[in-house]
């Protein structure tokens, strides 16, 4: 790759990106978007990639936002809403990614960072890692999906005061509220996503990519047609290669080998 704004390290498994721009905490500026789709296409096509962890460069921050230096070019509602869309399309993809994605937010993830970070399967954060929709203060509101999936991970309330406040929340909090799942030294953030990486890359993948699906479209419809997704999927597992082996494995006593058929 030859990508100016993000950093691939890769292993057997999982592939880690690092969104880096340091010098601005990581903004997401318009380029980095476009690389981060090309990445996005390169890890969903790439069949031994079967999880993604995203981290941003530093000590400091995970993502501060959208590159609100970019925000002067803006002249109209239309090319806002435009960027907004932009946005909205690639963390769609990111969310919707048919393999699990986890954040290691290893700072200041606000604005588009927080949104970003809420894309994710599995957020993992460090001790110092703060979370923020603080475009009040800019006299603007969240567009990369802000008001939406906050809404939904912490609840209505929560979220309005959180985008009406501009009020940041530390790791711990965030944890409380059930959008971080863990919480580490700084030291160990990158470490533990690494191993979280490895095991998940070991579970049978078509299994993984249901549960995934399931949970995200079932948030979207009712109660009884979400039961009726579920039971569909569950039905699709049985029709899986892996589903014998995992099955095979556990009656002899071994460890499965899942090949994602
Ligand atoms: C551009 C940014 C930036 C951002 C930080 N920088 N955040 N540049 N866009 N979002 C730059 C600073 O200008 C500064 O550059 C350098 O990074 C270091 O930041 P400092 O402010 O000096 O650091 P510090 O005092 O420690 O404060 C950290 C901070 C603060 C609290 C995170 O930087 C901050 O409030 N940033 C903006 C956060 C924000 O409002 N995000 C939401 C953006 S709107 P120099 O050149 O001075 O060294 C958004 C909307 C998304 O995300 C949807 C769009 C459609």
């Amino acid at each position: 790759s030859n990508w100016k704004n993000i950093m691939l390290e890769q292993e057997e498994g999982w592939a880690l990106l690092t969104l880096s721009r340091p010098k601005v905490l990581n903004a997401l500026s318009r380029e980095l978007l476009d690389e981060l789709n090309e990445a996005v296409d390169w890890v969903e096509k790439t069949d031994s990639i079967r999880v993604l962890i995203l981290t941003g460069d530093g000590e400091k921050a995970f993502v501060a936002g959208a590159d609100i230096s970019e925000f002067t070019q803006i002249e109209h509602a239309g090319q806002a809403e435009e960027l907004a869309i932009k946005g909205q399309t690639l963390f769609n993809r990111i969310e919707n990614l048919p393999k699990p994605v986890i954040m290691a937010v290893n700072g200041y993830a606000l604005g588009g960072g927080c949104e970003l970070a809420l894309c994710g399967d599995i957020i993992l954060a460090s001790e110092h890692a703060r979370f923020g929709q603080p475009e009040i203060n800019l006299g603007i509101i969240p567009g990369y999906g802000g008001t939406q999936r906050l809404a939904r991970v912490v609840g209505k309330n929560m979220a309005k005061y959180l985008c009406m406040t501009g009020e940041m929340l530390t790791a711990a909090e965030a944890h409380r509220l059930g959008l971080v799942q863990k919480v580490l030294p700084a030291s160990e953030l990158l470490n533990e996503a690494k191993s979280l990486a490895k095991q998940l890359s070991q579970k049978a993948p078509l299994a993984i990519q249901w549960i995934k699906k399931s949970i995200q479209n079932g948030l979207d419809i009712d109660l009884k047609t979400g039961l009726q997704l579920e039971a569909s999927y569950f039905g699709l597992c049985f029709d899986t290669e892996d589903r014998i082996e995992g099955v095979n494995a556990f009656l002899e006593k071994r460890p499965p080998r899942f090949k994602g058929k």
